[in-house]
């Protein structure tokens, strides 16, 4: 069993307007020690989907189909309290998109460290406070800013302390979403490598959400690919770059350089995504898919192991 197995999973957002399907049905498994990247156009579902993970949907964000198991635990069926003492934050955690910026800027960062392992664990203040200084030597800031107060911070530093507060209960699976999209290259290659560095010394299975396939590149072992809500390809990095089997895939692979080379968005695909609200029928991506034919409007192609490990939903590999 993978440590986590999303399936079936729908996750839609209540609006005047009606639902918006931010994740309409998506299966995945992030296996023990992996570090899967998920990449996808802006509003794809790939937050919704780790918020759904870690449980922390804005208000009228729900749940309303599929599993989420952790562990071969289904999490989605805890009730809040067991799901807070167990998982969020003590075996499972997240950085949030953005999050950097979300630092309470009248507390000095190790105290906020601090007060994340205060919140779920009975130590000391002070064995506290020890540890959060442990935590920033681990990702590579200096132990004495923990007297700094965010806005004295750079923000890579900022960043650093997002995830050292991500890792203060130990967790063994962690998010992290954008976790380098607001920093400038050089820091976001040392944020990385921070990354990188904490994934090797502690063991951890991590999903890593980005727009940027570079990134994946260099960092993940496996990718999984979104489009308008629904998963469109899962493979290794390899599988991915090297024989991507979705058109959208291919799209975005081909708008991506070189490994190496300058990042940039993913321009290539012509046209835009959908609106979730109202998403087209059969494959999403028909509309701007260069090889749509017949069926791709009427039916949703499922998603099939095309080769060992490498899943695509399209109709050209069905049978193929
Ligand atoms: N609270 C909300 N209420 C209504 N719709 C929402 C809400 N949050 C997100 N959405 C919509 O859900 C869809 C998925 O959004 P989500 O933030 O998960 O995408 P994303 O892939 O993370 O995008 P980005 O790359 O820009 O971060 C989008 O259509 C978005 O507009
Ligand atoms: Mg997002």
């Amino acid at each position: 069993m993978p440590l986590l197995h999303i399936d079936h999973l729908k996750t839609y957002y209540k609006t005047l307007r009606g639902d918006v399907k931010a994740v309409d049905g998506v299966t995945l498994d992030v296996e023990k020690g992996e570090a899967l990247g998920l990449a996808g156009e802006s509003g794809c579902g790939k937050t919704t989907l780790a918020l759904s993970v870690i449980r922390l949907l804005p208000d009228n964000g729900r749940i309303v189909g599929g599993s989420v198991f952790f562990d071969s635990t289904d999490i989605t069926k805890l009730d809040s309290e067991t799901y807070r003492k167990e998982y969020r934050w003590k075996r499972m955690s997240m950085v949030f998109q953005g999050a950097m910026n979300a630092l309470t800027p009248v507390y000095r960062v190790g105290d906020q460290i601090a007060e994340a392992i205060l919140c779920h664990e009975e130590v000391e203040e002070d064995e506290a406070r020890g540890r959060a200084r442990e935590l920033l030597g681990l990702v590579g800031v200096d132990p004495e800013r923990a007297s700094s107060y965010p806005h004295e911070l750079s923000g890579g530093m900022r960043q650093r302390v997002m995830i050292a507060m991500a890792l203060a209960n130990n967790p063994e699976f962690i998010i992290a979403d954008e976790p380098i999209t607001a920093l400038d290259v050089i820091v976001q290659a040392q944020v990385l490598h921070v990354i990188n560095d904490l994934r090797r010394k502690l063991g951890l299975t991590m999903m890593l959400i980005t727009h940027d396939l570079s990134v994946i590149a260099e960092t993940c072992d496996g990718a999984a690919i979104m489009y308008a809500g629904k998963l469109v390809e899962r493979g290794t990095v390899i599988d991915i770059f090297k024989r991507p089997l979705h058109p959208y895939t291919q799209g975005l692979v081909g708008s991506f350089p070189s490994i190496r080379g300058a990042r940039k968005e993913m321009e290539s695909i012509p046209g835009s995504p959908p609106n979730l609200l109202q998403p087209p029928p059969g494959c999403r991506f028909h509309p701007r898919c260069p090889h749509a034919m017949d069926i791709c409007s009427r039916e949703e192609p499922p998603l099939v192991e095309v080769e060992p490990g490498h899943l695509a939903a399209c109709w050209l590999c069905e049978g193929g």
